[in-house]
């Protein structure tokens, strides 16, 4: 177990007992945090509660819990934590990143039977004092619900033994998936190799009917383990094979899939499943977000660019003539499944387009995976299972913190723009052909950084270093003056967007990026100094 098990929710669920029970597991220790506190401040939860006040007590703990987690080359543990531990949604994100977590939840009725039949009874419980109490528990509980859900897992302990859910727990932590925080929407992202059949059983749970979404390159090549977990679950379920293609990714795409839907009868207990590259899977959600109002869905991304970029956010949508993702909706999918070895199939050129959003969201958030990448390209190119294992999940944990702490758009999530300004302008210009995004995205990487360094806020060695990788993937890096001014001209063409001036994302350092305005009036000034010479 590389990193360390955090158990949360609602007090009396059981957290020490079964924490104890999988630190004896894996035989690791275990540490009980209201502990840990009493036993340095030589007082009672209780007493802390009523001298220092809640905030005060949640002070305490967290830097208990900030010490725990602190050191990541300490050995893993498990934590049971005070149910109110992480109730701050940014410390909770991090903590997500930074641990496996799991929330044991239990009905209030069984939570008060715990309650009273411990010593002391509720009177040790300072946020139970007064009135009805399985009342005041189902208040609570429903106050914290979209909190508790942001973890790895929720384990319901009703009826069951501390070994059984010793267990459970267990098999979670072994997973170790990237959970992308969203409420009650929250899901795990899985990665790893040969995982579809098994993961894909897991998560359909007990659906009254499942529907295969595909298309008709990807299923005959890796459709097996998906179709295979579907008749392993024994309920209704069909397939339907889309038409390849961006060019299909349309409202008349989609009838297929609805006629699918309605052939099977899929109720709103059904789920879909999108085995493919992201228009496969922007497809699926997007009927998964319309179908009955809202079904379940479950990602299983088959190209680099779907694994890292579209399996994360809840974007689902299709084009409206000209308008890419136009018609759309935030809808998560209840998992996500990435099988990299289904990547061995994947075109050179979509696979090394996919690099350059691999690029950019290391230069956004994680040093490591840049470093990686760098020291590692001939078996990134070579497509090993292994490298990219990691090189998908170190993507899939940095877009994730940042979605999750900026579910719609409002600040962070625009840093996961960069390189796309100009890009997106480059892919426009050339009729959505010339380029591929990853291409245009890989350009637009050098545009963005060069114009970073015009203004100051860009180190030239960074510029350098990016560059020198690109070519290293065989990404295009030169910039040619006339497609820079096209691409440039089309942004001052779309002034209704931009108000006379469009956002870049600049680049300080690795991991560290802000986003400002440029005028469009400046920008068209410096575009031949972004340009290579005699390009
Ligand atoms: N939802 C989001 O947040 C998000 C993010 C990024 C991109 N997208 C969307 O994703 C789409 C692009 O996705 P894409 O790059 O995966 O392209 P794609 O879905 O068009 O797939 C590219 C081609 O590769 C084939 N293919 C897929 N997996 C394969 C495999 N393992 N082996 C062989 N062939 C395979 C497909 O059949 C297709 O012909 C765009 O529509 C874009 O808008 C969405
Ligand atoms: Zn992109």
């Amino acid at each position: 177990m590389k990193r360390s098990l955090l158990l949360t929710g609602f007090m009396a669920t059981g957290k020490s007992t079964v924490g104890r029970r999988v630190a004896a597991l894996a035989g690791v220790p275990f540490v009980d945090l209201d502990e840990l506190i009493e036993e340095k401040s030589g007082r009672t939860v209780a007493q802390l509660f009523s001298e220092r006040g809640e905030a005060g007590f949640r002070a305490l703990e967290r830097a208990a819990l900030d010490e725990q987690l602190a050191d990541p080359s300490a050995s893993a543990r498990v934590v049971a934590l005070g149910g109110g531990a992480l109730l701050q949604r940014e410390r909770r994100v991090e903590a997500l990143g930074q641990a496996v977590l799991v929330t044991l939840s239990a009905s209030p009725k069984e939570i008060v039977r715990r309650l009273e039949s411990q010593e002391g009874g509720r009177a040790k419980r300072p946020l139970l004092a007064e009135g009805d109490p399985v009342a005041r528990v189902a208040e609570l509980l429903e106050a914290r619900s979209a909190g508790y859900g942001e973890a790895h897992a929720t384990i319901a302990c009703d009826g069951r033994t501390p070994d059984e859910i010793a267990q459970q727990v267990r098999a979670v932590w072994e997973r170790d998936a990237v959970v992308v925080a969203a409420g009650t929407a929250s899901y795990s992202v899985v990665i790893g190799q040969n995982l579809v059949e098994r993961e894909l059983g897991d998560l359909l749970g007990s659906p009254s009917s499942a529907l295969l979404v595909s298309d008709t390159t990807v299923e005959p090549l890796h459709g097996g383990p998906a179709l295979a977990a579907l008749s392993n679950r024994g309920c209704r379920s069909s397939e339907v094979l889309l038409p390849p293609g961006e060019q299909h990714k349309t409202l008349d795409g989609l009838r297929p899939i609805f006629q699918g839907a309605s052939s099977l009868g899929l109720d709103r207990q059904g789920v879909l499943v999108g085995l493919g590259g992201g228009v496969v899977t922007d497809m699926t959600g997007f009927a998964a977000a319309t179908w009955m109002r809202g079904v379940r869905w479950i990602g299983v991304p088959t190209t680099l660019l779907a694994m890292v970029d579209a399996s994360v956010g809840g974007k689902t949508a299709v084009d409206f003539h000209e308008a890419k993702n136009a018609i759309g909706a935030f809808w998560q999918p209840c998992g996500v499944i990435c099988d990299v070895t289904v990547l061995a199939t994947e075109s050179d050129r979509m696979f090394l387009g996919a690099l350059s959003e691999v690029i950019k969201t290391a230069l956004i958030g994680d040093p490591a995976l840049l470093t990686l990448v760098e020291e590692r390209t001939e078996a990134v190119l070579r497509r090993d299972p292994g490298i990219l294992e990691e090189v998908v999940e170190r993507s899939i944990r940095v877009k994730a913190r940042i979605v999750s702490l900026d579910e719609r758009e409002q600040g962070l999530r625009a840093t996961l723009n960069l390189g796309h300004t100009i890009g997106h302008a480059l892919e426009s210009a050339g009729g959505y052909t010339a380029l591929t995004h990853g291409e245009a995205i890989a350009l637009g990487l050098v545009a963005a950084l060069r114009l970073g360094e015009r203004l100051g806020h860009t180190p030239s060695e960074l510029t350098a270093r990016i560059t020198r990788l690109l070519a290293r993937l065989s990404l295009p890096h030169r910039l040619e003056r006339a497609a820079l001014e096209r691409a440039t001209g089309l942004l001052r063409l779309d002034k209704k967007r931009s108000h006379g001036s469009v956002r870049f994302v600049f680049a300080h350092d690795v991991g560290r990026v802000t986003t400002s305005n440029v005028a469009l009036s400046d920008l068209a000034g410096w575009t031949p100094d972004l340009a290579d010479l005699g390009a």
